[in-house]
């Protein structure tokens, strides 16, 4: 059986079942659907690939674990794909017995007989919550007399998010894979890019060579933002054509066996900065520089973001953009006008991973970085183009500098080496590949 759900097994509590969908094909437009993504919980506890599965764990059971899959069957595996099948499930994927999963609303009532407490999060898959919630009623108007189902229901998202956040071995294997092809492709760009180019090349050659390298693609839509448009968060529409002068913002990680990297790199559309964007990009670098160093255990997330806040509105009064003295401006927040997201989220199966940011939801205690932790780092200066309290030579930059760390007994390492951000090197690198 796989170590995740052994895991999971001694986690829950006894006397207890769990129900765990995996996800379901959504349609794009009309009858075709997009690629299809696991959901993430289902992938980490199971590895298995395919949609409309649900894994059932019992827990005090002989044989724990039952995967409901679908059936082979030649004329949907002609149209549609090739299926593991019962056989495959059991074969191929640790499980101690498969069903199809055609028999699963049949079985609900020999699932949930005899357990007081059942593992299942409502109001994510509305047809498995009818299903359970109608056997549920049936039994109740039935006043128990056939069976007696379970009368504590909890969410097991806490427990697989518990332990998603804390990396094994193997998912920091992983993780490194995703973040080299990442990096890697961050490299490509850096060499590639140049004035007259379209944002969405650039797009496009990014995720050609992930997948080249074995990455089932992009881990997110990539942000491709050239000039002002990197002073826009979430610019996924990547369809201008690059500028000579302007900076690119690239935000683009690739995505590796279910796992996210995330990297941002800004830089000369030219290959040659100018001394205002260079001004911008070293407080930038500084900043992340020291926000990769305070990523260490015992520091809390909290922390670490009020840390870069400081920073970074001391970086803006040496710019110019803001004036007065530190603490009033962090009490105003006017960092907010040009920082407004937070310097880094946790990392794993999502871009934005699983796991609790507090210690007590009630008290907003935050929590301390523990060895296993994946983070990025990823603080930025966005000057708004129409600012007319910037200095004209900022207006229209936008600067991210963003690498992907785990927290280790000792420090931490920084996945996403593999791609340079000393501005000099930068440079270098540009001037020396073939761009003309
Ligand atoms: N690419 C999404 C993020 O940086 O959080
Ligand atoms: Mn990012
Ligand atoms: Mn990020």
């Amino acid at each position: 059986m796989r170590e995740e759900i052994k895991r999971f097994i001694d986690q829950m509590e006894e006397g207890s079942v769990a129900i765990i969908p995996a996800a379901h094909e959504k349609t794009r437009s009309y009858d075709t659907e997009f690629k299809f993504r696991q959901d993430s919980d289902f992938w980490y506890l199971t590895g298995f690939p395919e949609p409309d599965a649900i894994a059932v764990i019992t827990k005090g059971a002989k044989k724990p674990y039952t995967l409901y899959v679908r059936p082979r069957d030649p004329l949907m595996e002609t149209w549609f794909g090739r299926r593991q099948g019962v056989e495959g499930a059991v074969k191929n994927f640790g499980v101690d017995k498969a069903h199809s999963v055609e028999k699963f609303g049949a079985d609900l009532g020999k699932i949930l007989a005899g357990h007081e407490k059942l593992y299942y999060r409502f109001a994510v898959d509305t047809e498995l919550d009818q299903k359970i919630l109608q056997y549920l009623n049936e039994q109740r108007v039935r006043r128990l007399k056939t069976a007696y189902p379970p009368h504590t229901i909890i969410d097991p998202t806490p427990i697989i998010g518990e332990m998603r956040l804390h990396k094994s071995e193997r998912e920091v294997g992983l993780m490194q894979k995703a973040a080299d092809i990442a990096a890697e492709a961050h490299v490509l760009a850096m060499k590639k890019v140049k004035p007259g180019m379209n944002e969405g090349q650039v797009e496009a050659l990014m995720e050609a060579f992930m997948k080249d390298k074995g990455a089932s693609g992009v881990a997110y839509n990539s942000i491709i933002g050239g000039g002002d448009n990197a002073t826009i968060l979430h610019y996924v529409e990547n369809n201008m054509p690059l500028k000579d002068g302007d900076l690119i913002l690239i935000d683009a990680g690739a995505e590796y066996q279910g796992y996210a990297s995330d990297i941002t790199r800004t830089f000369p559309v030219n290959g040659k900065f100018t001394p205002a964007q260079r001004e911008v990009y070293d407080v930038v670098l500084d900043v992340q520089l020291k926000c990769i160093d305070f990523t260490v255990v015992g520091n809390t997330h909290q922390q670490r973001q009020d840390y870069s806040i400081e920073l970074l509105t001391e970086g803006m009064k040496q710019l110019g953009l803001l004036k007065g003295k530190t603490k009033d401006l962090i009490k105003k927040k006017a960092y907010l006008k040009y920082y407004m997201h937070g310097v880094g989220h946790w990392l794993g199966l999502d871009v934005h991973d699983a796991g609790r940011y507090f210690v007590d939801q009630q008290a907003k205690q935050s929590r301390p970085y523990a060895p296993g932790m994946a983070l990025t780092v990823e603080p930025g200066l966005y000057i708004p183009p129409d600012d007319r309290s910037a200095p004209a030579k900022y207006r229209g930059i936008g600067v991210r500098i963003e690498d992907d760390v785990i927290v280790t007994e000792t420090g931490n390492i920084n996945l996403t080496a593999g791609v340079t951000k000393d501005p000099d090197e930068i440079e270098a690198l540009m001037q020396k590949s073939a761009r003309k």
